[in-house]
Protein backbone atom coordinates (compact mmCIF):
# COMPACT_ATOMS: atom_id res chain seq x y z
CA UNK A 1 0.00 0.00 0.00
CA UNK A 2 1.21 3.27 -0.56
CA UNK A 3 0.17 3.61 2.83
CA UNK A 4 3.32 1.89 4.01
CA UNK A 5 5.86 2.91 0.89
CA UNK A 6 5.49 6.67 2.62
CA UNK A 7 6.09 5.69 5.60
CA UNK A 8 9.32 4.12 4.22
CA UNK A 9 10.33 7.25 2.76
CA UNK A 10 9.93 9.01 5.64
CA UNK A 11 12.14 6.11 7.92
CA UNK A 12 14.84 6.68 4.96
CA UNK A 13 16.76 9.89 6.55
CA UNK A 14 16.71 8.58 9.93
CA UNK A 15 18.53 5.60 8.86
CA UNK A 16 20.87 7.37 6.72
CA UNK A 17 21.41 10.01 9.90
CA UNK A 18 21.96 6.14 11.57
CA UNK A 19 24.99 5.96 9.40
CA UNK A 20 25.43 9.25 8.76
CA UNK A 21 28.65 9.51 11.24
CA UNK A 22 30.24 6.10 10.31
CA UNK A 23 29.49 2.08 10.66
CA UNK A 24 30.41 2.23 14.24
CA UNK A 25 27.47 3.67 15.22
CA UNK A 26 25.13 0.51 13.80
CA UNK A 27 25.49 -0.96 17.13
CA UNK A 28 24.14 1.70 19.06
CA UNK A 29 21.44 2.14 16.30
CA UNK A 30 20.35 -1.78 16.88
CA UNK A 31 20.12 -1.27 20.48
CA UNK A 32 16.23 -0.61 20.22
CA UNK A 33 15.36 -2.28 23.54
CA UNK A 34 11.44 -1.71 22.25
CA UNK A 35 9.75 -4.55 20.37
CA UNK A 36 6.63 -5.67 20.74
CA UNK A 37 5.40 -8.35 23.41
CA UNK A 38 3.74 -11.25 21.22
CA UNK A 39 3.73 -14.25 21.91
CA UNK A 40 7.09 -15.45 20.94
CA UNK A 41 5.17 -19.17 19.52
CA UNK A 42 2.79 -17.47 17.15
CA UNK A 43 4.12 -17.80 13.51
CA UNK A 44 1.77 -15.55 11.62
CA UNK A 45 3.05 -16.55 8.18
CA UNK A 46 3.37 -20.29 9.37
CA UNK A 47 1.74 -22.03 6.95
CA UNK A 48 1.97 -25.07 8.75
CA UNK A 49 5.08 -26.12 7.36
CA UNK A 50 8.38 -25.66 8.31
CA UNK A 51 11.55 -27.08 6.54
CA UNK A 52 14.77 -28.48 7.79
CA UNK A 53 17.40 -26.09 9.59
CA UNK A 54 19.69 -26.03 6.62
CA UNK A 55 17.71 -25.36 4.17
CA UNK A 56 18.76 -22.65 1.44
CA UNK A 57 16.26 -20.76 -0.40
CA UNK A 58 16.04 -20.60 -3.91
CA UNK A 59 17.91 -17.65 -5.70
CA UNK A 60 15.32 -16.77 -8.00
CA UNK A 61 12.67 -13.86 -7.22
CA UNK A 62 9.52 -15.63 -7.94
CA UNK A 63 11.04 -19.06 -6.72
CA UNK A 64 11.94 -17.95 -3.66
CA UNK A 65 8.56 -16.07 -2.76
CA UNK A 66 6.50 -19.18 -3.02
CA UNK A 67 9.61 -20.95 -0.69
CA UNK A 68 8.69 -17.68 1.75
CA UNK A 69 5.07 -18.09 1.89
CA UNK A 70 5.57 -21.70 2.29
CA UNK A 71 7.13 -21.11 5.50
CA UNK A 72 10.06 -22.69 4.16
CA UNK A 73 12.56 -21.19 6.64
CA UNK A 74 10.40 -21.76 10.21
CA UNK A 75 12.67 -24.55 11.22
CA UNK A 76 15.62 -21.90 11.15
CA UNK A 77 17.43 -20.63 14.14
CA UNK A 78 14.87 -17.48 15.04
CA UNK A 79 14.92 -14.70 17.10
CA UNK A 80 12.60 -15.04 19.83
CA UNK A 81 9.88 -12.04 18.89
CA UNK A 82 9.64 -9.47 16.55
CA UNK A 83 11.43 -6.34 17.26
CA UNK A 84 12.36 -2.51 16.15
CA UNK A 85 14.81 -2.79 13.11
CA UNK A 86 17.41 -0.46 13.40
CA UNK A 87 17.60 -0.35 9.87
CA UNK A 88 15.29 0.82 6.71
CA UNK A 89 13.54 -2.24 7.12
CA UNK A 90 9.94 -1.59 7.75
CA UNK A 91 9.22 -1.23 11.40
CA UNK A 92 8.79 -4.09 13.36
CA UNK A 93 11.24 -7.58 11.87
CA UNK A 94 11.84 -10.67 13.24
CA UNK A 95 15.23 -12.79 11.73
CA UNK A 96 15.89 -16.09 10.78
CA UNK A 97 19.39 -17.78 9.82
CA UNK A 98 19.91 -21.24 8.80
CA UNK A 99 22.10 -23.85 10.56
CA UNK A 100 24.89 -23.00 7.91
CA UNK A 101 24.91 -19.30 9.03
CA UNK A 102 24.05 -19.53 12.50
CA UNK A 103 27.32 -22.67 12.67
CA UNK A 104 29.54 -19.88 10.85
CA UNK A 105 28.13 -16.70 13.21
CA UNK A 106 29.00 -18.90 16.68
CA UNK A 107 32.72 -19.53 15.52
CA UNK A 108 32.73 -16.00 15.07
CA UNK A 109 34.29 -16.62 11.53
CA UNK A 110 35.24 -13.39 9.42
CA UNK A 111 33.55 -15.01 6.57
CA UNK A 112 30.48 -17.25 6.30
CA UNK A 113 29.90 -20.14 4.00
CA UNK A 114 28.07 -20.34 0.48
CA UNK A 115 24.70 -21.65 1.35
CA UNK A 116 24.82 -19.30 4.73
CA UNK A 117 21.33 -17.79 4.92
CA UNK A 118 18.95 -15.05 6.55
CA UNK A 119 15.48 -14.34 6.41
CA UNK A 120 14.00 -10.86 8.46
CA UNK A 121 10.17 -11.38 8.57
CA UNK A 122 8.98 -7.50 7.84
CA UNK A 123 5.99 -6.64 10.08
CA UNK A 124 5.12 -2.87 9.49
CA UNK A 125 3.67 -1.29 12.32
CA UNK A 126 1.76 -4.43 12.63
CA UNK A 127 1.21 -8.52 13.87
CA UNK A 128 0.90 -9.68 9.98
CA UNK A 129 4.51 -10.68 7.87
CA UNK A 130 4.13 -8.11 5.07
CA UNK A 131 7.34 -8.89 3.45
CA UNK A 132 10.92 -10.64 3.38
CA UNK A 133 14.05 -9.78 3.57
CA UNK A 134 16.82 -12.41 2.26
CA UNK A 135 20.48 -13.01 2.19
CA UNK A 136 22.14 -15.97 0.52
CA UNK A 137 25.65 -16.79 0.68
CA UNK A 138 26.24 -17.78 -2.94
CA UNK A 139 29.98 -17.98 -3.29
CA UNK A 140 33.02 -18.22 -0.52
CA UNK A 141 34.33 -15.06 -2.09
CA UNK A 142 31.60 -12.25 -1.09
CA UNK A 143 33.46 -9.90 -3.17
CA UNK A 144 32.11 -6.82 -2.08
CA UNK A 145 28.64 -8.18 -1.88
CA UNK A 146 28.77 -9.79 -5.16
CA UNK A 147 28.93 -12.84 -3.53
CA UNK A 148 25.39 -12.58 -1.74
CA UNK A 149 22.18 -12.75 -3.58
CA UNK A 150 19.72 -9.90 -1.98
CA UNK A 151 15.90 -9.92 -2.04
CA UNK A 152 13.40 -7.91 -0.07
CA UNK A 153 9.64 -7.35 -0.73
CA UNK A 154 7.28 -5.19 0.92
CA UNK A 155 3.74 -5.08 0.65
CA UNK A 156 3.66 -5.30 -3.19
CA UNK A 157 6.80 -3.17 -3.57
CA UNK A 158 10.46 -5.03 -4.58
CA UNK A 159 13.66 -3.59 -3.58
CA UNK A 160 16.03 -6.23 -4.21
CA UNK A 161 16.37 -9.79 -6.03
CA UNK A 162 19.86 -10.22 -7.21
CA UNK A 163 23.36 -10.25 -6.55
CA UNK A 164 25.47 -7.44 -5.00
CA UNK A 165 22.41 -4.92 -4.49
CA UNK A 166 24.40 -1.69 -3.98
CA UNK A 167 20.98 -0.96 -2.10
CA UNK A 168 21.59 -3.22 0.80
CA UNK A 169 25.31 -3.87 0.44
CA UNK A 170 26.73 -0.63 0.89
CA UNK A 171 25.52 -1.10 4.41
CA UNK A 172 25.47 -4.56 5.32
CA UNK A 173 29.15 -4.03 4.33
CA UNK A 174 29.59 -2.85 7.87
CA UNK A 175 28.64 -6.58 9.51
CA UNK A 176 30.14 -9.49 10.07
CA UNK A 177 30.84 -10.59 6.52
CA UNK A 178 27.58 -8.91 5.44
CA UNK A 179 25.28 -9.60 8.58
CA UNK A 180 24.12 -7.27 10.67
CA UNK A 181 22.01 -8.89 13.48
CA UNK A 182 23.34 -9.07 16.57
CA UNK A 183 24.56 -12.40 17.80
CA UNK A 184 23.70 -14.40 19.60
CA UNK A 185 19.78 -14.01 18.06
CA UNK A 186 17.87 -11.89 20.72
C1 LIG B 1 20.76 1.60 6.12
C2 LIG B 1 21.20 0.25 6.44
C3 LIG B 1 20.58 -0.96 5.77
C4 LIG B 1 20.26 -1.14 4.45
C5 LIG B 1 20.38 -0.15 3.31
C6 LIG B 1 19.78 -2.51 4.34
N1 LIG B 1 19.81 -3.13 5.55
FE1 LIG B 1 19.37 -5.07 5.93
N2 LIG B 1 19.75 -4.78 7.92
C7 LIG B 1 20.15 -3.58 8.49
C8 LIG B 1 20.26 -3.76 9.92
C9 LIG B 1 20.66 -2.69 10.93
C10 LIG B 1 19.93 -5.11 10.18
C11 LIG B 1 19.91 -5.80 11.54
C12 LIG B 1 18.51 -6.13 11.98
C13 LIG B 1 17.63 -4.91 12.09
O1 LIG B 1 17.84 -4.09 12.98
O2 LIG B 1 16.72 -4.80 11.26
C14 LIG B 1 19.63 -5.71 8.89
C15 LIG B 1 19.30 -7.05 8.73
C16 LIG B 1 19.04 -7.66 7.53
C17 LIG B 1 18.81 -9.07 7.35
C18 LIG B 1 18.92 -10.14 8.42
C19 LIG B 1 20.36 -10.72 8.36
C20 LIG B 1 21.42 -9.69 8.72
O3 LIG B 1 22.24 -9.34 7.85
O4 LIG B 1 21.44 -9.22 9.84
C21 LIG B 1 18.57 -9.28 6.03
C22 LIG B 1 18.27 -10.60 5.34
C23 LIG B 1 18.65 -7.99 5.37
N3 LIG B 1 18.94 -7.02 6.31
C24 LIG B 1 18.46 -7.79 4.02
C25 LIG B 1 18.60 -6.56 3.38
C26 LIG B 1 18.34 -6.35 1.97
C27 LIG B 1 17.91 -7.41 1.00
C28 LIG B 1 18.58 -5.01 1.72
C29 LIG B 1 18.44 -4.27 0.42
C30 LIG B 1 17.15 -4.29 -0.22
C31 LIG B 1 18.99 -4.40 2.99
N4 LIG B 1 18.99 -5.36 3.96
C32 LIG B 1 19.33 -3.07 3.15
C33 LIG B 1 20.43 -2.42 7.83
C34 LIG B 1 20.28 -2.20 6.46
Amino acid sequence: MTHAADRSLLRAPLHALCLGGALLLLPACGDSGGGTDSEGDSDPSAGGETGAADSVPPTDGDALLAWLEAGEYLGWHAETAPHDSAGPHFGTVRTYVNQQLFDSLEAGDATHPVDAAAVKELYGSGDAVLGWAVEVKTQADSADGDGWYWYEKFNDQMFADGEGASLCTDCHVGGADYVLTPFPLQ
